[in-house]
């Protein structure tokens, strides 16, 4: 099977995680993958993925962008035209958390997470769609979290990134669907990830395992399932809607 047969896709934040995983499952159903990182201590993963993409008989790219810069953004995403001719599908995936109680959240902490989770799919996206335009085609996958729909105590500046991540996603489903332009939102639950490492043997950790009907947290690769769908043709009648993929959780 091969759901994404020479599509190419952009992945932001990709070195490792969610993204990482999404672009695996990409590749292995053919797509050709266009991916940013950010840090230099990622350089190395980002190398590492590009060859493992590669092997699935693709073409693979790594760029060190940030997608909180809008120069960047737009750079990034001029690099992907030229280097690959087209842009199918995006995910706007990278994202970090600086959980502090709002008493304590400084301006800094608050506006970072901000400008990284929200701010960048408004960079990121506002430079696919011309492409996407141009060929009267496109799906856009934007990475929001149970946390946007119910709000976390601690978790005020990633809530309302994740929340805000929502309203631009069904805003972008209404101005460009008619040019044949699909924008969703995927709602993971709790996924073991490096960004949820912290709640491994922790009493946090232990609460909200038991909000969770399935029992267990999610793996990368099931939200990876749930992007392909959004990404490929399975989903064509899809659009402006938030997919949770959480084990059924409410928080
Ligand atoms: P992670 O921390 O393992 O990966 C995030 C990736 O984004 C990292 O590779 C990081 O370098 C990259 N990144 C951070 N800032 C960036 C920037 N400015 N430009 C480009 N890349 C940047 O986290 P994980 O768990 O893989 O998360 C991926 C997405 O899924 C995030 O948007 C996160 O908010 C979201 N999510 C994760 C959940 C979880 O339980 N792990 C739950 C709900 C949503």
């Amino acid at each position: 099977m091969s759901l994404l047969k020479d599509k190419v896709a952009i992945i932001t934040g990709a070195a490792r995680g969610i993204g990482q995983a999404i672009a695996l499952k990409f590749a292995e159903q053919g797509a050709h993958i266009a991916f940013t990182y950010v840090s230099d201590s990622s350089k190395e993963n980002a190398e590492t993925l590009t060859e493992q993409l590669k092997a699935y008989g693709v073409q693979a790219k790594a760029w060190q962008s940030n997608a909180a810069d809008y120069a960047a953004a737009e750079s990034f995403v001029t690099q992907v035209v030229e280097t690959f001719g087209k842009v199918d599908i995006c995910v706007n995936n990278a994202g970090i958390s600086k959980d502090n109680l709002l008493l304590r959240l400084t301006p800094d902490q608050w506006q970072s997470v901000i400008d990284t989770n929200l701010n960048s799919i408004y960079n990121i996206t506002k430079q696919v769609i011309r492409p996407m335009m141009k060929a009267k085609s496109g799906s856009i996958i934007n990475m929001s979290s149970v946390v946007g729909m119910s709000g976390n105590a601690g978790q005020s500046s990633y809530a309302a990134s994740k929340a805000g991540i929502i309203g631009f996603t069904k805003s972008i489903a209404q101005e460009l669907g008619s040019r044949n332009i699909r924008c969703n939102a995927i709602a993971p639950g709790f996924i073991e990830t490096d960004m949820t490492h912290y709640l491994k043997d922790n009493p946090a950790g232990e609460a909200y395992l038991k909000s969770i009907p399935l029992g267990r947290f999610g793996k990368a690769e099931e939200i990876a399932n749930t992007a392909l769908f959004l990404g490929s043709e399975l989903s064509s009648y899809i659009s402006g809607q938030v997919i949770s993929a959480c084990g059924g959780m409410h928080m």
